[in-house]
């Protein structure tokens, strides 16, 4: 079958075999399958580029529902399943007035896949909020709990992109969120922006999941309009004295502390400032407003786009002295 609906980038790459599995039991059996040994794991499809036809089963995670699991003083646990749609998760958690996920409205791909790069955007992560995990050990067919530490969290990292890659299939992910005395995060000036224009005074969190949307729409592109896997690469983090050296010849060069050592750049910033912002290449490019997502106009090849990729890399450590790290999935 053609797995062009079931990735954002919209790439018309195909699967072998594929099965949609809606329980944990149907994912276990699906895993024993021998006659098929070589086996893929599809989440939301928010994050991977296809570069090529899958030649092995393709198994859908579809587990749905959404579950309070306890109501604490000012806290409540919710844990939802892995093949829930990431937004509207968020919706539910607004619409309860659950407060903490609001600054990650709309982004795109499904619940079990936010902890494997722990999403982030206008200043919040999943880790900030997140309680614990349950994964199914893909060897043991077993299910184990991952608690937050051991979740092993960074800038869009986790443990199962590092020691347990491949092992693990997401279940669930509990979160503790808040039920009365929200936390506003409005440290990304954007946001404090859109509320004034919105004349919103004293914000809400779904004024604040408002606000985020409405940034988003403006710089990022809709998957259902143009094929994307929002931003391609990771935002760099550079050490000090290397960031000094590139002030000198670009003073403007934006920049985000890190550590007492180190600062993070835009990717973005970089990308734009080598000539590579709204380039376009017959079906696929650089999205015009924002220079960190790679975009499908309809027929492109993910091999094409990953060429692209790499000859941004390349041209970035040319200019720059920088190796930016791709953060999408390369199949
Ligand atoms: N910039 C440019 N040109 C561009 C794009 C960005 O110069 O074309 C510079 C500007 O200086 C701008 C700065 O980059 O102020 C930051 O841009 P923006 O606020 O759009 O955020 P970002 O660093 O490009 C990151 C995340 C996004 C997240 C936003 C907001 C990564 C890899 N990306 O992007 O996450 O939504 O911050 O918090 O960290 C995603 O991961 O798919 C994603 C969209």
């Amino acid at each position: 079958i053609s797995l062009k609906p079931y990735n954002t980038f919209g790439l018309n790459a195909r699967a072998k075999y594929f099965l949609k599995v809606e329980t944990v039991q149907e994912l276990k059996d699906a895993l024993s399958l021998t006659a098929y040994p070589d086996k893929f794991i599809l989440g939301g499809g928010s994050n991977m580029l296809l570069t090529k036809d899958l030649d092995c089963l393709v198994i859908q995670v579809a587990l749905k529902g959404i579950e309070i699991i306890e109501h604490q003083e000012d806290d409540v646990l919710i844990k939802a399943n892995a093949g829930e749609n990431w937004h509207e998760f968020v919706m539910w958690c607004l619409k309860h007035d659950f407060g903490g996920l609001e600054n990650l409205s709309l982004i795109p791909g499904n619940v079990g896949t936010a902890p494997i790069q722990n999403i982030g955007a206008y200043g919040v992560e999943i880790k900030d909020t997140l309680e614990s995990c349950e994964a199914l050990n893909i060897a043991t067919k077993t299910i184990e709990t991952f608690t937050n530490d051991q979740c092993q969290f960074d800038y869009r990292e986790s443990i199962f992109k590092q020691d347990k890659k491949n092992a693990y299939v997401i279940l669930s992910a509990t979160f503790k969120l808040t039920t009365g005395k929200h936390q506003l995060h409005m440290d990304y000036g954007a946001i404090r922006t859109e509320l004034e224009a919105m004349s919103i005074v004293k914000p809400t969190i779904q004024d604040v999941s408002k606000a985020v949307i409405a940034i988003r729409e403006s710089k990022l592109p809709n998957p259902k309009d143009i094929g994307n896997s929002g931003s391609f690469f990771k935002n760099p983090i550079i050490s000090k004295t290397h960031f000094d050296k590139l002030k000198n010849n670009f003073p403007e060069i934006p920049s985000y502390p890190v550590s007492p050592t180190e600062v993070k750049v835009p990717a973005g910033w970089l990308i734009e400032k080598s000539g590579f912002k709204g380039k376009t290449f017959d079906e696929y490019g650089v999205h015009k407003k924002q220079a960190l997502v790679l975009v499908n106009y309809g027929n492109a090849k993910g091999s094409d786009i990953f060429d692209l990729a790499k000859l941004i890399q390349k041209t970035i450590q040319h200019i720059f002295g920088i190796r930016i790290e791709m953060e999408v999935n390369i199949i």
